[in-house]
């Protein structure tokens, strides 16, 4: 391919090459596309670099102002979109520092790198990013849990199939099952504080590897841009994108939640079981059949997992075999980032849209219990007699085998003398067993379905959110 022509001034690192960049390595190695996206966590860590900058005497007051002044117009012109970039654009960095020339004068523009690297600057630039998008998050993961808990709470009366192997298993509260996603959001919550304290550490004040040559007070720095500590390895600084993956990876564990949300909302939805409607809001039509109303919303929730673990496979790949710190395989950290975020965060609150407006069809769950359900209740009617499990497991057996080789329609319709046939132990209160409400009501231990132990759980996530 034809080259440019030489290299040019352009160019930060211009000064040491003589021959042109091929024009299709400059659209390569660009990432101003995506990374501009950082512009305002560029701007920032320049200006609490320059301040401390200033601090060592390497800036005066008024060059600091200047500097001060230029940062500010060029937040300006990306917030209101007329920041024009220019061919030589590398990154953010090149174009912020560009701008800043231009704008404020290449004299005192140029005094602004002293120190640093755009390596230790990209490091920064993309924690303090992070940062801020799960914080974003954070509230988001919330909120659907709030909105959980809230439905759960008003919905607590409900009875549905519990499943196991999507067979019927035994019965539970769909405030229960409410509870299990929130449980398992909860976590995600826990998780993302811990991501975030290790996300929220300053590499800044690292050089391009090998630390500062002025003494940088990496303190100041750190405090000023709301770091919570600092990387005291300024090697780790530059190259560690474990933070990266942390949160890839986060964020893939949350979509593996929703997702399989979604599926069991999906299963709900259709004719066969009926336990619940979408709202029209989270649903959309087929251009052909004109009944349709199809979950996409759900479906969505439930494919775009495999995005975001795939983001996360793809970059671990890329960062596997690098040698040690910075080297460009880790520019690759963005674009699978970047889209991970919004994913993640998005996911999250078409999530909170679908489960605060769908309708619960309670006939619908209570009409697919089915007295087999309440087999094992039937056993443990006998262990409340002193009869040990494994028997009485056994006789709960021929009880359902009983009723369905004689065609009645549950065990609850055999009759005393079929239960005495079976065992002698049975009595007349054994009747009382073949009740959902009661059978649900029996699970009191922490964890289970009786309202007292539900209402318990809503509590705990309750302070998990708050
Ligand atoms: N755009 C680069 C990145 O995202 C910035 C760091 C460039 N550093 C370098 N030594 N070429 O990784």
């Amino acid at each position: 391919m034809a080259s440019t022509d030489a290299p040019t001034e352009t160019k930060l690192w211009g000064g040491r090459f003589t021959g042109a960049t091929d024009p299709l390595m400059e659209l390569y190695n660009a990432s101003l596309p995506y990374d501009k996206k950082m512009y305002a966590a560029d701007l920032e860590g320049t200006r609490v670099y320059t301040s401390a900058l200033e601090k060592l005497g390497l800036l005066t007051k008024e060059e600091l102002a200047e500097i001060h002044r230029g940062l500010e117009l060029i937040h300006a012109e990306w917030a209101n979109g007329t920041f024009v970039e220019k061919p030589g654009d590398e990154d953010i960095h090149t174009a912020n520092e560009r701008r800043l020339g231009e704008l404020i004068g290449k004299g005192i523009a140029g005094k602004v790198h002293t120190g640093r690297s755009r390596n230790d600057q990209v490091a920064t630039d993309m924690r303090l990013y992070v940062r801020d998008e799960l914080t974003k998050t954070q509230t988001q993961l919330r909120a659907l849990i709030q909105v959980i808990v809230n439905r759960a709470r008003s919905e607590i009366e409900i009875l549905m199939p519990g499943y196991t192997h999507l067979q019927r298993a035994q019965p539970i509260r769909w405030a229960h099952w409410l509870s299990l996603h929130a449980t398992f959001l909860a976590n995600d919550l826990k998780r993302l504080e811990q991501v975030i304290e290790r996300v929220n550490v300053s590499p800044l004040g690292s050089g391009a590897l090998a630390g500062h040559p002025y003494g940088i007070d990496r303190e100041y720095i750190a405090n000023e841009l709301k770091f919570d500590g600092i990387i005291g390895n300024s090697l780790a600084a530059v190259s560690d994108r474990d933070f990266v993956v942390e949160t890839m990876f986060w964020g893939s564990l949350v979509l593996n939640h929703l997702a399989k949300l979604s599926e069991d909302l999906i299963i709900y939805s259709t004719a066969e079981f009926g336990f619940i409607k979408l709202a029209d809001a989270y649903s959309t039509g087929s251009s052909l059949m004109p009944q349709k109303k199809n979950p996409d919303s759900l479906e969505l929730l439930r494919g775009k997992s495999g995005r975001a673990f795939g983001h996360l496979a793809g970059f671990m790949m890329s960062l596997k075999a690098t040698p040690s710190t910075y080297n460009k395989d880790l520019q690759e950290d963005k674009e699978p980032l970047f889209d991970n975020l919004v994913t993640v965060s998005h996911s999250i609150q078409i999530a909170t849209g679908v489960l605060s407006t769908l309708k619960v069809i309670p006939e619908k769950m209570q009409a697919a219990l089915t007295m087999d359900m309440l087999a094992t209740d039937l056993a443990d009617y006998l262990v409340r007699k002193g009869v040990p499990f494994r028997e009485t497991h056994h006789i709960s057996g021929e009880a359902v085998h009983l009723a369905e080789s004689t065609n009645v329609s549950g065990i609850d319709q055999l009759t005393l003398e079929q239960y005495k046939s079976i065992d002698s132990r049975f009595e007349e209160d054994v009747f009382k067993v073949f009740d959902f409400e009661a059978s649900v009501e029996r699970r009191t231990a922490i964890g289970g379905t009786a309202k007292s132990a539900v209402l318990a759980q809503l509590e705990n996530l309750e302070k998990i959110i708050s």
